[in-house]
């Protein structure tokens, strides 16, 4: 079988036992090594001098290719289009969308470098699947390079409404340059819709009922593939590492109380002031649940070189602190706010001891946590998803209480509910979203990308 090559702007850490992250890392990494291939991306370091040099490690069959960045290169490529025009726009956030017409040209720039890297490695069977908005015009590159593989591009975010996307100046060259993929392929048929609606509409483009696409004189395939975890893996780390001493402190902690817990990237997309705020309502509003419950929130920092980052950081901190002000106690801490980074076993098993996972984004492509929140329950006595109606992941998880998170009452209504529902509704509920999470587990949607890629069918997605 032809060699996979995968390209993303972080190469995930791949430790003895695999992949340390999950996702995308753990999904792909399977598919490396029964194929063979390579992973090619950044390697996460900033350069102060000199020129970036490839660094090519092998790990049984499969090769990893890093390389660093300049600062230049670093604040024009990710912190500036990447992370400051395309990340807020595509959830959704044009009021933070900043755009400098430089930063779109080191974009461009970076990516062919990065292409122009790729193309001696490649193999002519080789192909290559290239994930998420970084590298948007990896692609164009390539060709241009003269390259014939399979090309294909998963977008881990949201695809925004045209409406949203046209904020972006350069959206046209954006959009022609994902026409230059074999398959493009986004999570949810909403995403899938606004793909399909931007092509017709602003690029007058034509997409057949099964998503083959005719536009900027060029032919490709489109498709929804939801992501997916591998939920028996994470059941078994959520049981096994209930025994780690950080999880039982955690639980001596907590004595008889019930725990809602959340874990995040520190970014505004996740909705983490609503998701305070509508907290701070069910204390309002249920007397009766004070000091009975914990909400802890895990939020690693990310992208603090970012204003927009800062000011909402310093935003949650105060509203935190003055929610254990208003209702904290001596012996009581309403919400536990941690920017701790925790790693998968530890923290399947906090999943695992809160009887409410609370996963409320303003907008988020699919959002795992969700997953592996229900994946980690105890079968016989398992905790409620509430879960944004924004998260790709509510598009499948019909089992879940689904909030919309500007609604505050109506979170802490939801919330109320979920820390008091009976056991029979809870391990129904949780019945259906594992026969989901497994019949739609990681390989599923790797397999079914790969298929599409290969350009073979596979189980054609709506796009009406
Ligand atoms: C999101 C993006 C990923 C990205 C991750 C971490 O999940 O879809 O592409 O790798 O955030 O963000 P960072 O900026 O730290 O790479």
């Amino acid at each position: 079988m032809a060699r996979l090559i995968i390209v993303s702007n972080r190469v995930a850490p791949i430790s003895e036992g695999g992949p340390a992250a999950g996702g995308l890392a753990v999904g792909v990494y399977d598919a490396l090594k029964e194929t063979g291939g390579m992973w090619f991306g950044w390697s996460g370091e900033i350069l102060g001098a000199g020129q970036p040099m490839l660094t090519v490690t092998q790990r049984g069959p499969v090769t990893f290719a890093t390389i660093g960045l300049t600062r230049r290169d670093y604040d024009q490529y990710y912190r500036g289009f990447s992370n400051a025009t395309l990340w807020p726009t595509l959830h959704y956030r044009s009021d933070l969308t900043e755009y400098d017409r430089s930063d779109f040209d080191g974009y461009r720039r970076v990516n062919a470098w990065l292409a122009a890297r790729l193309v001696p490695l490649l193999e002519p069977d080789d192909i290559v699947w290239v994930h998420d908005y970084h590298l948007i015009p990896f692609a164009e590159a390539l060709r241009l390079a003269g390259v014939r593989n399979r090309l294909g591009f998963f977008l881990h975010t949201p695809f925004p409404a045209a409406q949203v996307l046209t904020t972006v100046p350069p959206h046209a060259e954006l959009v022609r340059a994902l026409t230059c993929y074999d398959v493009v392929g986004v999570q949810t048929a909403p995403d899938l819709r606004a793909l399909v609606d931007y092509i017709v509409c602003e690029a007058g483009g034509t997409v057949t009922h099964d998503g083959r696409v005719d536009a900027f004189g060029r032919t490709l395939q489109i498709g929804a593939f939801p992501i997916g975890i591998y939920p028996d893996e994470i059941a078994s780390l959520a049981a096994s590492g209930s025994e780690d001493d950080v999880v039982h402190a955690m639980r001596d902690t907590m004595g008889a109380r019930k725990l809602i817990i959340s874990v995040d990237r520190l970014d505004y997309s996740k909705g983490l002031l609503e998701r305070f705020r509508a907290f701070e309502t069910l204390l309002e509003h249920s007397p009766a649940q004070r000091q009975q419950v914990t909400f802890m929130q895990i939020a690693p920092p990310t992208r603090a070189d970012l204003h927009a980052y800062q000011a909402m950081r310093s935003k949650l901190e105060s509203e935190a602190g003055r929610i254990n002000g208003r209702f904290g106690e001596l012996h009581w801490t309403p919400i536990r706010y941690i920017h701790r980074q925790y790693d998968r076993a530890v923290l399947a098993s906090v999943f695992r001891a809160a009887a409410v996972g609370y996963v409320t984004p303003l907008r988020d492509g699919m959002n795992l946590v969700a997953k592996e929140y229900v994946a980690a329950q105890d079968p016989d006595d398992p905790g409620v998803l509430v879960l944004s109606r924004f998260a790709g992941a509510a598009q499948q998880m019909h089992g879940a209480l689904i909030v919309n998170p500007i609604d505050r009452v109506g979170m802490a209504e939801a919330l109320d509910r979920a820390l008091s529902m009976p056991r029979d509704e809870r391990r129904s509920r949780y019945r259906d979203m594992m026969k989901m999470l497994r019949d739609e587990n990681v390989s599923v949607w790797r397999d079914d990308f790969l298929r599409a890629l290969r350009g073979e069918a596979w189980p054609l997605p709506e796009t009406a």
